[in-house]
């Protein structure tokens, strides 16, 4: 089959399109066909391996001292079943699925093999591959933060990089249950922000939020770009500041803060659930929550796809279409 393979840590030329063995599914596991995958920021920043040195080198550890060990990145995927092991019973030849396939990764390939209790499920029946390619990781990531936040209506929230993938879908889930809206992200991503729902937008090239007058009831910072102590002053009482990219330092002065004051600081990382992922499709089904799709690049062309994502000029998601959707 095609595949792109990651060759080494570093820039986008480490990732190699070339024919790799078909894998062929165990027991518990199903073949998927897949149609499309992502590059998100968090895809570039595996390839490079650019993360600080305490979650470097335990990443290092699991996927190859000097090289990648696990070979096919792309952790999020849609597709087709083609073939199911014996002991299968959660899936058919023929499902459509969506899936993340988290740090297993795979989806840079015409075929993966997932286990199938895999956060995995019937694709949405109002989306096509390309869309639901991009829901796994980054909804997932958007609908924990703000469930756990348990968010009511009419109160204000702000997400900090409302343009990117969490952002986008954390702003149309906020707007779900019913919250007065802001989007912080860069100039030209913020008419693309206030067309899936933000009442009010700030452009952070041009001002800081915290010196502004306006306070919230949650903050969602999706990037880890919010300065710590500035945003919590703009938390009304019992707000809930959302990080879900915390530094180190952010992770010990939440817990300090949640446990001394009525403001509550909530840390990712996010959990993904089959459970989780198939309340997002509900709520896609039912209009709520759509995918923002920037561009898409062919399988062959996925080290371009990174080069794009790094250019910080990414509104949405990236596809991958392994498949090219039929008239696109
Ligand atoms: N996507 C996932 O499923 C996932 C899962 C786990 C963790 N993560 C991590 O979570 C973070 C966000 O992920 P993502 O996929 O949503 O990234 P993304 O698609 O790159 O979106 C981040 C957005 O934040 C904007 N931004 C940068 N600095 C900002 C600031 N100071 N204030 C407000 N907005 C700012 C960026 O704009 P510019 O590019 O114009 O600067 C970009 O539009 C990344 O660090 C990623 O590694 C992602």
């Amino acid at each position: 089959m095609k595949a792109v393979v990651w060759t080494k840590y570093g820039p986008p030329e480490g990732l190699e399109f070339r024919d790799v063995e078909k894998p062929a599914p165990k027991d518990k596991q199903v073949l998927v066909r897949i149609h499309a995958s992502t590059v998100t920021a968090g895809d570039a920043g595996t390839r490079s391996l650019d993360f600080p040195a305490w979650l470097s080198v335990p990443m290092r550890l699991y996927m190859g001292i000097l090289n990648p060990r696990n070979k096919i990145l792309g952790q999020e995927l849609a597709g087709e079943i083609v073939e199911v092991g014996k002991d299968v019973t959660r899936f058919k030849v023929g499902d459509a699925i969506f899936a993340a396939a988290g740090i297993t990764f795979g989806g840079y390939a015409e075929y993966v093999c997932l286990a199938e209790d895999a956060v995995m499920a019937q694709k949405p029946t109002n989306m096509t591959y390309e869309e639901a390619a991009a829901v796994p990781t980054a909804g997932l990531e958007a609908l924990h933060f703000l469930s756990r936040a348990n968010v009511q209506p009419g109160e204000k929230v702000l997400v900090v990089g409302a343009g990117g993938s969490i952002g986008t879908f954390g702003m149309q889930l906020a707007k779900y249950y019913g919250a007065e809206v802001t989007g912080i992200d860069s100039t030209g991503k913020l008419d693309m922000v206030r067309s899936i729902g933000a009442e009010h937008v700030i452009d952070f090239t041009q001002e800081d939020f915290t010196q502004r007058d306006e306070t919230y009831d949650i903050i969602f910072d999706v990037i880890g770009k919010s300065p710590y102590e500035g945003s919590l002053k703009k938390l009304n009482p019992h707000g809930r500041y959302l990080l879900a990219n915390p530094t180190f330092s952010q992770m010990f002065r939440g817990r300090w803060t949640s446990s001394r004051s009525d403001k509550k600081v909530i840390l990712g990382p996010a959990e993904q659930t089959t459970e989780a992922l198939v309340q997002l499709r509900g709520l896609i089904e039912a209009g709520e929550i759509r995918t923002i799709i920037d561009k898409r690049f062919p399988l062959e062309q996925t080290a371009e796809a990174h080069r794009y994502v790094e250019t910080g000029q990414k509104k949405g998601n990236v596809i991958i279409s392994v498949i090219p959707a039929e008239g696109g």
